[in-house]
């Protein structure tokens, strides 16, 4: 198992989120769906789980995740959670980590975390509803070190490209606590506040783009709710669906990283 900063994360986050714990897994078969199915069983205490190595790591739109045992950094973290809007959870959780990790890092809509036109990391975000009561689990994986990329056109950022000496440790103990932070806000507040920053880092604003759904446009950014807008030839349009996914033209890049 290598060295993971545990104790480190526990004391940073612990006096925002009373009865916080911080797992290591050697290996689980997502740790997306690990946090699932405790959510389920009622086991709610709020929970970082890294996963060395996962055995059947999900991305959106029922994609697996793949990486290499020391490579990335993935993990999830589950907690109560009652919004009074969920809109824009997954831009306000990619922009707490592009903030955490690197001033160069991009967003490109929903929730990718990119770099010079490639994925370097993604975020997963479910919720287990049951009685009246929310449970979030976002799952993070990021490119920490460039991975063996046989067979896609174009590897995977990776963090070590723009942070050298970046390890999945050092990645964890930068972006836990604002993480939290950023979602016991939004939990708030939502994510208007945030928009601008957005904006800052938006990889699509000002680039003619199209969805998965067969949308073309020119991306403008995204709206207070966090919807991608579209110029397009009979108006702006919102693109709301996180079900959706966005690429600019030329299309370059893998669809997901590590
Ligand atoms: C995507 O870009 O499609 C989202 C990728 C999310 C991957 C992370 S790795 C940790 C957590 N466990 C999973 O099974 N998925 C997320």
């Amino acid at each position: 198992m290598q060295h993971w900063p545990a104790e480190a994360v526990w004391e940073q986050v612990a006096p925002l989120l009373p009865g916080f714990t911080v797992e290591v897994l050697p290996e689980v078969d997502s740790s997306n769906t690990e946090l699932m199915r405790r959510a389920r069983a009622g086991q709610t205490e709020p929970t970082l789980l890294v996963a060395e190595r996962q055995s059947a790591g999900r991305g959106r739109l029922g994609r697996p995740w793949q990486s290499d045992i020391g490579d990335s950094l993935t993990f999830s973290l589950s907690l109560p959670f009652a919004p009074r809007d969920w809109s824009g959870l997954s831009l306000a959780v990619g922009l707490s980590l592009a903030e955490s990790l690197h001033p160069e890092i991009g967003l490109k809509w929903p929730n990718d975390l990119w770099w010079r036109e490639r994925k370097l990391g993604g975020i997963l975000i479910e919720a287990a509803t049951a009685g009246g009561h929310s449970q979030l689990v976002v799952g993070i994986g990021i490119n920490i070190r460039p991975p063996g990329a046989e067979g896609l056109s174009t590897p995977p950022a990776a963090l070590t490209e723009l942070w050298p000496e970046a390890s999945a440790g050092a990645a964890l103990s930068r972006l836990a606590r604002p993480l939290v932070q950023t979602l016991l806000d939004f939990e708030r507040t939502g994510f208007a506040p945030l928009q601008a920053r957005y904006d800052a880092r938006d990889a699509l604003r000002g680039r003619e783009v199209h969805t998965s759904e067969g949308q073309r446009g020119l991306a403008l950014g995204v709206g207070a709710g966090g919807a991608l807008r579209l110029q397009q030839a009979s108006g702006v349009h919102e693109v709301h669906s996180s079900e959706i996914s966005v690429r600019p033209f030329p299309q370059t890049m893998p669809d997901h990283g590590g």
